[in-house]
């Protein structure tokens, strides 16, 4: 890819996981290291993009240069972040593992050993923030944004039905590509190597190989530049 062919786009880049608390002291969180997004949102400035990265939980990463960071905890704040920006982005890329559940309320203190054993935590379900913003796109609310991407981290293998689940959920979702990886037994989640397939609602299937995290985002980036160029020549 030519140096600089982003620039001008604006880029709104979610990594890292959410946190949904219990209690000041306890919450609900996932394995996501955020080392993908990041990757994405050094690549995208590189590349001349100017970049937002709402930022979860994540390993130890430093900002990288140049791009503001927005960081959250829960997904009820991604949520609200994304929902206030995404309508001054061209690309919108969700890389962040959003819980699907929170604690139905948060304790005020520390919740104690019960007598009786565990107390069972009632759950609520958080809303989809890739489907709504597709939603709201697809209503015309968006004004700028014209790509949107989702991560699909899947366990098993390409025989074992990851790219069948895949393809389910770029369809379910609405986005316009979908980056699939294969996630446990060690893969993806904290490693600084990546893998998997790249989709896209065009048809195309693209297997992403084995190669660094840096590596896998300029792979997602040129198949978002073909997309911005396919629709800015029209
Ligand atoms: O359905 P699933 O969680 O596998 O979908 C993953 C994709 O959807 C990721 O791009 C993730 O950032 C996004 N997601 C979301 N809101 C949720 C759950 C997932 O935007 N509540």
């Amino acid at each position: 890819a030519l140096p600089h062919d982003m620039a001008g786009v604006r880029m709104l880049i979610t990594a890292g996981g959410t946190r949904e608390p219990l209690d000041p002291v306890r919450y609900l969180g996932n394995r996501s290291s955020g080392k993908q997004g990041y990757a994405l949102a050094r690549a995208a400035t590189h590349r001349g993009a100017s970049v937002t990265l709402i930022a979860g939980a994540t390993t130890e990463l430093a900002a990288p240069a140049g791009v503001e960071v927005v960081p959250i905890v829960t997904a009820t704040e991604l949520a609200d972040e994304v929902g206030k920006r995404a309508g001054d982005a061209d690309v919108v890329i969700m890389a962040a593992a959003v819980a699907d559940f929170r604690p139905v309320s948060v304790a005020e203190s520390k919740i104690k050993k019960g007598a009786s054993g565990p107390a069972p935590i009632e759950l609520d379900t958080n809303p989809d923030i890739l489907r709504g913003i597709v939603a709201a796109r697809d209503r015309g609310e968006l004004g700028g944004t014209t790509v949107i991407v989702g991560f699909a981290a899947e366990t098993g293998d390409a025989s074992g039905g990851v790219l069948d689940h895949g393809r389910a959920k770029l369809a379910r979702k609405g986005c316009d590509l979908l980056v699939v990886n294969a996630v446990g037994d060690g893969k993806a989640f904290g490693t600084d190597d990546n893998t998997g397939w790249l989709l896209a609602t065009t048809g195309s299937e693209t297997a992403l190989p084995l190669g660094s995290k840096t590596l896998m985002a300029s792979r997602i980036l040129d198949a978002v530049g073909d997309l911005l160029g396919g629709s800015r020549s029209h």
